[in-house]
């Protein structure tokens, strides 16, 4: 193991009717509540909440209409809302975009010049206003950690920042807001928790034991409670096990000791979501396997792993390779099994902007720990995933 140091300062209240708790943390505040398209008010979270806030006689500013990957332009919005407003506490309710956006205006804030310098490193974030959030999608972690995905479509970028100013002072996750969340949506949801313990897992570190059989735990864990879900969109057991599976799948716990594994596939994401602003879960679909593909011919050692210990596949009579295919190949057939996207021409996307969006993925140098690619294999990948 490498040495580490954790600290992760979110509070996180668990399960049915927690939602009790936001009016301890809220009281006589400012807040501005920050949602997406309308969701919250079609299932009663919103409700819920204003009456929380009520109870601790807060002062409600609203920013609705957070879009699905996150924009620039709705970020402008809520710095402009928190410097003329003098707003003191953010609150998320809402999944991924609506906690991504929360913290970027939460940097804006207490920032003079445009925020967007702060995505892009040009000034080092120095402090934010105060957030909490209220999750309503089990999916990418950002409830309980310090990192943000902000698009701007002027520029086509999307672009990953992160800093333990935007670490949420308190989460609250009752499975019961979740029941509402689409088959789509709740697919790629699993995918997309499945893909950071995935990412976490293909890393170069000796002597992890206990992170690995941790990461293989939550895999077989959200392999087996994936369909069931599917099946039984309210079930309060499958949604609770699937929201902890995601938020403990990116809290920073499984890069304990670790180099923190290997991101390839979400920088090749975020690089076709900038384009196309196609669903996050979607593009990871279609990519992890074929990343996966790439570089087990170079080193099948950790895919064969994953294919002893999460799909439970016999090496007898195989090569390492051998097994490490099979491995890829078990995990491309569950993801089909739950009718998650498998080819960028699922979402009308040709080979037309490949170069695009390789330039895209190397916005940042350095994608890749396990295997560092460089342009032409991340051609190879998008090839092969067309
Ligand atoms: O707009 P609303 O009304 O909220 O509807 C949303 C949206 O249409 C809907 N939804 C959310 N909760 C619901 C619900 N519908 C019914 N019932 C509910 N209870 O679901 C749709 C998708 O929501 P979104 O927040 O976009 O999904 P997700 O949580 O997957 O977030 C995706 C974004 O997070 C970024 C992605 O790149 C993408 O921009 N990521 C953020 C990360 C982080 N901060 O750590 C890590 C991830 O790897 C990821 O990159
Ligand atoms: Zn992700």
């Amino acid at each position: 193991m490498n040495i580490f140091s954790q600290h992760n300062p979110t509070k996180l209240y668990f399960g049915k009717g927690q939602i009790s708790q936001l009016s301890t943390e809220v009281e006589k505040k400012k807040v501005l509540v920050v949602y997406g398209g309308g969701s919250i008010k079609q299932n009663g979270v919103y409700e819920d909440v204003i009456k929380e806030l009520n109870k601790a006689g807060a002062t409600i500013v609203e920013l609705p209409g957070v879009e699905q990957n996150p924009r620039l332009t709705t970020v402008h919005r809520g710095v402009e809302m928190c410097k003329s407003q003098e707003i003191d506490f953010l609150l998320a309710v809402g999944g991924g975009s609506v906690i991504d956006c929360t913290k970027a205006i939460a940097i804006g804030a207490k920032y003079d010049g445009d925020v967007w310098d702060l995505i892009t490193r040009k000034a080092p974030i120095e402090s934010a206003l105060p957030i909490g959030t209220v999750l309503t999608l089990a999916a990418t972690g950002s409830e309980m950690n310090p990192i943000s995905v902000i698009s701007n479509w002027e520029t086509k970028d999307k672009l990953g920042w992160g800093s333990p100013h935007v670490f949420p002072r308190f989460s609250i996750l009752d499975p019961t807001y979740t029941f509402s969340v689409s088959r789509k949506q709740t697919v790629y949801g699993i995918v997309d928790s499945m893909s950071h313990a995935l990412e976490h897992y293909f890393h170069r570190t000796k002597n992890t034991p206990m992170i690995d059989g941790f990461i293989e735990s939550l895999l077989r864990t959200a392999i087996e409670t994936g369909p069931k879900l599917l099946d039984d969109l309210t079930s309060y057991d499958h949604r609770e096990t699937m929201m902890y599976i995601s938020t403990t799948a990116f809290n920073e716990t499984l890069s304990n000791g670790t180099d923190g594994g290997d991101w390839a596939t979400h920088r090749i994401e975020h690089a076709i979501s900038a384009v196309y602003d196609i669903p996050h879960g979607g593009g990871l679909a279609i990519l992890f396997p074929h990343w996966l593909e790439h570089v087990l011919e170079e080193d099948p050692s950790r895919a064969k792993m994953l294919a002893l210990n999460v799909f439970g596949i016999s090496d007898e009579g195989k090569s390492d390779l051998e097994v490490a295919r099979d491995g890829a190949k078990a995990l491309r057939a569950f993801w089909d099994s739950l009718n998650a996207p498998n080819r960028l021409c699922d979402y009308d996307i040709d080979d037309k902007d490949i170069e695009l969006i390789i330039d895209k993925t190397f916005i940042k140098p350095g994608v890749g720990v396990y295997k560092e690619l460089d342009r032409e294999s991340v051609k190879d990948i998008l090839i092969r995933s067309l």
